[in-house]
């Protein structure tokens, strides 16, 4: 039997592919047989802006007429402040965070993925199906601890707010256009490392069961799965990669 994880004449489209997360998830869907075509604002097969609807309707229109369809959809793009021990004190702080950032993060990480999932519905209703996954963060279902980020560098509010809005923007999808064979889930991975400091990953680890942070590897694994037919009893759901984060 063919492992269902196999996504062989899957074409994948994958917002943000350009940063941190996308290139491993490329490399693993790619390993699983997918063509994945990556778009960002740059160094990608298609550029397209989320925070624009005509960009996206451009980058789904050219996909189409390339490959002949779109199987799966990521929105992954995101406005995601990596931790900063030398962020400027107060810049990040509840009190006096900055209009301007919030309203930069609703327009990218809730309302870009809202556009982009606009433009897949359409696009999968026609084809008489598909999947989508929307990356959130288990900060879309948790706070962050007060005790692994120093005052002035916490993970912005922002950030927790929209990543909660998406999960609920894609249970909406799965609920609404399930009828139409399409499924909608979220990823909610937890801290990936990336070279942190030392200082950082004693701190965060131990509020996990696994002792450590995640591995980028891990959370593209689980996006594989998301997108293959191994999950395909699935939708509306949130798959929480996060090591055993033990605040939840
Ligand atoms: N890295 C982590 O530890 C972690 C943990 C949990 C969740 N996530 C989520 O995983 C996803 C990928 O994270 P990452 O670490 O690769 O982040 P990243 O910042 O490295 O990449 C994000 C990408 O989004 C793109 N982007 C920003 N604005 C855009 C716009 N208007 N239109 C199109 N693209 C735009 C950026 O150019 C960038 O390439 C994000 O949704 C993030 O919130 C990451």
């Amino acid at each position: 039997m063919a492992p269902t994880t196999n996504l062989q004449d899957a074409v994948i489209l994958i917002t943000g592919g350009a940063g941190f997360l996308g290139g491993y998830f490329t490399e693993a869907l790619t390993a699983a047989g997918a063509t994945v075509v990556v778009t960002d604002l740059a160094d990608a097969d298609v550029v397209m802006d989320v925070t624009d609807q005509q960009s996206i309707d451009d980058a789904f229109a050219r996909v189409v007429a390339e490959h002949g369809k779109i199987d799966v959809v990521i929105n992954n793009a995101a406005r995601d402040p990596k931790f900063d021990p030398k962020a400027e004190q107060n810049q990040l702080e509840f009190t006096n965070y900055p209009e301007e950032a919030m309203q930069g993060s609703v327009d990218v990480n809730l309302l870009g993925a809202w556009r982009v999932c606009k433009a897949a519905v359409r696009q999968m209703k026609t084809a008489g199906g598909g999947t989508i996954v929307n990356v959130a963060s288990f900060y879309g279902v948790t706070p962050p601890r007060k005790e692994v980020y120093p005052v002035g560098t916490e993970k912005p509010i922002d950030y927790a707010i929209t990543k909660a809005g998406l999960i609920m923007l894609t249970r909406q999808i799965a609920s609404q256009f399930g009828v139409d064979g399409i499924r909608a889930n979220a990823l909610a991975p937890g801290g990936v490392f990336n070279e942190h400091d030392d200082e950082f990953v004693d701190k965060y680890k131990e509020h996990t069961s696994l002792d450590r942070m995640n591995t980028p590897e891990e959370v593209a694994d689980a996006l594989v799965f998301l997108c293959s037919p191994a999950s395909r009893g699935m939708t509306g759901e949130t798959l929480v990669v996060d090591a055993g984060w033990r605040s939840r």
